[in-house]
């Protein structure tokens, strides 16, 4: 071991503790996202709400958060990363207090797409903020910490619900117990607006705003003074935002990271992750599960995300993208299938659902969960990553709108087991593009990656 190593270490630490904070906008983004799932059967109730606007209140946050998402590209241009996320922490804050109090549909709606405006701009800008401040050598685990964040917020929620369903009974469940559940998402709110404070503005974008001095200064924290130098010249002479206009994102060189970056933001969420993330309970009440015993199901549903979130982060760069994608959404095809059969035929034990249920998680979560964040942050060219990571993230939002509004019309409509067998083919659909069209990235920098979409290498790789 040189001198230099322990050095670099402890400078790493920094930006660690940087994107951990960061990382804490992914933690919003999965309790405020998945909080509706203890609560929705009981604001049904509260409210009497037909299948549409069940669906409606479940997803007006997302539809919140894809304008966030697509906002928050050109406003932290302007205003700075940090700034952003606080305020993002703080609109999330505003969502939350809003739906609790709600004394009607109309504001509870309201309220999510507040809240959500903020879930999608930290959506967006966690990653980003990441990517600006980490060093090039640890990125994308650095990166990944995000998606962890994301789940371990799912999780959390998935225990909040459950211990706050089993305080009273089922009129207080009606009445109370949703708003609770809801408003719990202060906390974390709060804290990471604090948080916030102890980070800097990434030095990519006090470059852009001509504060070198400033820049240096964070990049000397992280970097030691040596490599601060070099690293302010090399994102000098990446000229970061100036040549990175909105048309040359459309333009020719960038279609197909284009293509991809979109696809796998709609893949990952047209294969159904979320109808089980928001919707769970109600799901495993239809298997025959008491409510108690459906969010207690719920929770593994968390647990077993978790768990397996935790592998991906271990074999990301070990096996590579490409292939967690292709045994992932493999795999979540199978049991796609088995789920839609489950429902269709009445011999079926409820156990068996779950256990299939439970499989497409684990999946899911090693593959398209993280791995879809990780190659949307690392497909794009420095100078124009901001904004197309924006566009992605968008089309990711949207396409979980179309899937959470749509779920329950779905299941009154054509029934559960055809539901899931059009999530299965969707899946299947994924497994194919993966095959055919994604790129492995693993082990190769952002500038190599730049170079495989114009080099026609692509199938070499
Ligand atoms: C997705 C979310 C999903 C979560 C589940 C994320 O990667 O973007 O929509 O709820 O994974 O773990």
């Amino acid at each position: 071991m040189t001198s230099a190593e322990p050095k670099r270490k402890a400078f790493s630490l920094y930006s660690t503790f940087y994107s951990i904070i960061a990382a804490i906008g992914g933690f919003l983004f999965g309790y405020d996202t998945a909080v509706i799932s203890g609560a929705v059967g009981f604001i049904k109730e509260r409210f009497d709400l037909n299948a549409g606007m069940t669906g409606w209140m479940v997803s007006s946050l997302v539809v919140g958060a894809a304008a966030g998402a697509a906002a928050s590209g050109v406003i932290s241009d302007k205003f700075g990363r940090k700034k952003v996320l606080m305020a993002a922490a703080l609109i999330f804050v505003v969502g939350s207090v809003g739906s609790a109090l709600a004394s009607t549909v109309t504001g509870l709606i309201i309220a999510r797409m507040v809240g959500g405006i903020g879930v999608g701009m930290a959506s967006t800008l966690a990653p980003l903020y990441i990517s600006e401040i980490a060093p090039s050598r640890i990125r994308g685990r650095l990166v990944s910490i995000y998606q962890f964040a994301v789940v371990t917020g799912i999780f959390v929620t998935f225990f909040v619900n459950a211990a706050i369903a089993g305080i009273g009974d089922d009129a207080w469940d009606v009445s109370t117990a949703w708003r609770w559940m809801l408003g719990f998402g202060v906390a974390p709110g709060i804290l990471y607006m604090l948080l916030l404070l102890l980070t800097p503005e990434t030095p990519r974008w006090l470059m852009k705003n001509k504060q070198e001095v400033r820049a240096l200064e964070v990049l000397e924290r992280m970097n030691g003074k040596q490599a601060a130098k070099s690293e302010l010249e090399e994102i000098m002479n990446l000229k970061v935002d100036e040549s990175g206009s909105i048309k040359e994102l459309f333009g020719s060189s960038l279609r197909l990271p284009l293509i991809v970056g979109v696809a796998l933001a709609i893949l990952q969420q047209i294969t159904g992750i979320n109808a089980i993330m928001y919707y769970a309970p109600e799901i495993f009440k239809q298997t025959g599960a008491g409510t108690d015993a459906a969010l207690t199901q719920t929770i593994l549903v968390g647990l077993v995300n978790f768990a397996f979130t935790l592998i991906a982060l271990w074999l990301i760069d070990k096996v590579g993208r490409k292939a967690l994608l292709l045994v992932g959404s493999t795999l979540m095809t199978i049991c796609l299938f088995a789920v839609g059969y489950g429902f269709h035929s009445p011999d079926v034990p409820g156990h068996l659902i779950l256990f299939f249920i439970l499989l497409y998680v684990a999946s899911f979560a090693v593959s398209l969960g993280p791995v879809v964040w990780v190659m949307i942050s690392e497909i794009f060219p420095t100078r124009i990553r901001g904004r197309a990571t924006a566009v992605a993230a968008f089309c990711l939002w949207l396409a979980d709108y179309v899937v959470s509004q749509t779920f329950p019309m779905l299941l009154e409509g054509i029934g559960t087991a055809a539901t899931f067998w059009s999530f299965a083919v969707i899946s299947l659909v994924t497994v194919v593009f993966c095959a055919k069209v994604v790129p492995e990235t693993k082990g190769r920098s952002l500038e190599e990656i730049e170079k495989l979409w114009t080099s026609g290498s692509r199938d070499k790789v």
